[in-house]
C-alpha cells in the first residue's frame, strides 16, 4: 500500500533520489555504539533534536489553553494544570523538557569540542552551533516567564536588571525586551511570549536546517 503510494508520487515528482539522500545514507561505523560502545557521544545531537521536536508539539498543545496577559496568564497554567485531560502530562513534558535539552545541547558541544570536530572543514557549523545555543538559552529565558508567577515575575526582574547592566546600551536594550522604561508587565509578558513561541522557534528553524544540511554536506567527523 504504502510502495503504491510511493511510486504514485514517484511517477509523477521523481522523489526517489531525494528519498535516497534522505534515508539510504550509510552510517560509519566508527558512529554505530554497536560496534564501539564509547560511539554514543555521537547521539547527543540527535537526542536534543528529538527533544525539540517534543518541545515543540508540547508546546503547541499548551498554546491551546494558554493565555498570554497578566489577568488571565496565571489563572489558564493553573486551569490546564489541575482541569484540562493529560493537561499535567503536557505541561510537564515542556516543563522537565526544557531543561534536559539544555543538559543533552551541553553534552553534544562537549563532545564537538573535545572531538575537535569543530574544527576545518567544520568551523561554521560551530559558528551555526554556538548561535543555536543562545536561541535555546533565549528560549528557556522567555518560557519562564509565562506561567506569570512569583518565581517567574522576580526572575525576570533579574534578566532585566542584567540587561540593564550593558554598559552604553543598557537602557535602551532594558526598554526594548520589557516594553516598558521601568515596568515589568503586561508589555513584557505578551512581549516575551511572542519571542518564546514565534521569533525564536523560527530563529531556531532555520538554524538547524543550516546545521543538518552541512552535517549531510560533510558527513560526520573522524574516526579519531
Ligand atoms: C538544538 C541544538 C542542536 C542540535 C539538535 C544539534 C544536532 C546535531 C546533530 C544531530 C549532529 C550530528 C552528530 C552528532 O549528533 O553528534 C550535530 C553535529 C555537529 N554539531 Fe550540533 N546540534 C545542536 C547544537 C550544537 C551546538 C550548540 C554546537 C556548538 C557550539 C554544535 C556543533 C556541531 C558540530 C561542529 C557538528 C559536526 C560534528 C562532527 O562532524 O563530528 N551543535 N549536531
Amino acid at each position: 500500500m504504502l510502495n503504491k503510494i510511493f511510486d504514485w508520487v514517484d511517477e509523477r515528482l521523481d522523489i526517489t533520489p531525494l528519498w535516497a539522500d534522505i534515508a539510504d545514507h550509510e552510517v560509519p561505523e566508527h558512529v554505530n555504539p554497536a560496534h564501539h560502545f564509547s560511539a554514543f557521544v555521537y547521539c547527543f545531537g540527535g537526542l536534543t533534536f528529538f527533544i525539540v521536536v517534543i518541545q515543540v508539539l508540547s508546546g503547541m498543545f499548551l498554546t491551546m489553553y494558554y493565555v498570554p496577559d497578566i489577568i488571565n496568564a496565571w489563572n489558564s497554567v493553573y486551569y490546564l494544570q489541575n482541569e484540562v485531560a493529560f493537561g499535567q502530562i503536557v505541561r510537564g513534558m515542556h516543563h522537565w523538557g526544557a531543561s534536559l535539552v539544555i543538559v543533552m545541547m551541553f553534552l553534544h558541544t562537549l563532545r564537538v569540542f573535545f572531538q575537535g570536530a569543530y574544527k576545518k572543514p567544520r568551523e561554521l557549523n560551530w559558528v551555526v552551533g554556538v548561535l543555536i545555543f543562545f536561541v535555546m538559552l533565549a528560549l528557556g529565558l522567555t518560557g519562564y516567564l509565562l506561567p506569570w508567577d512569583m518565581k517567574a515575575l522576580f526572575a525576570t526582574k533579574v534578566t532585566i536588571q542584567i540587561v540593564e547592566a550593558t554598559p552604553i546600551l543598557g537602557p535602551y536594550l532594558k526598554t526594548l525586551i520589557a516594553g516598558h522604561p521601568d515596568i515589568v508587565g503586561a508589555q513584557t509578558l505578551t512581549r516575551f511570549f511572542a519571542i518564546h513561541v514565534f521569533f525564536l522557534p523560527a530563529a531556531l528553524f532555520g538554524l538547524l536546517a543550516a546545521h543538518f544540511i552541512m552535517i549531510r554536506k560533510q558527513g560526520i567527523s573522524g574516526p579519531l
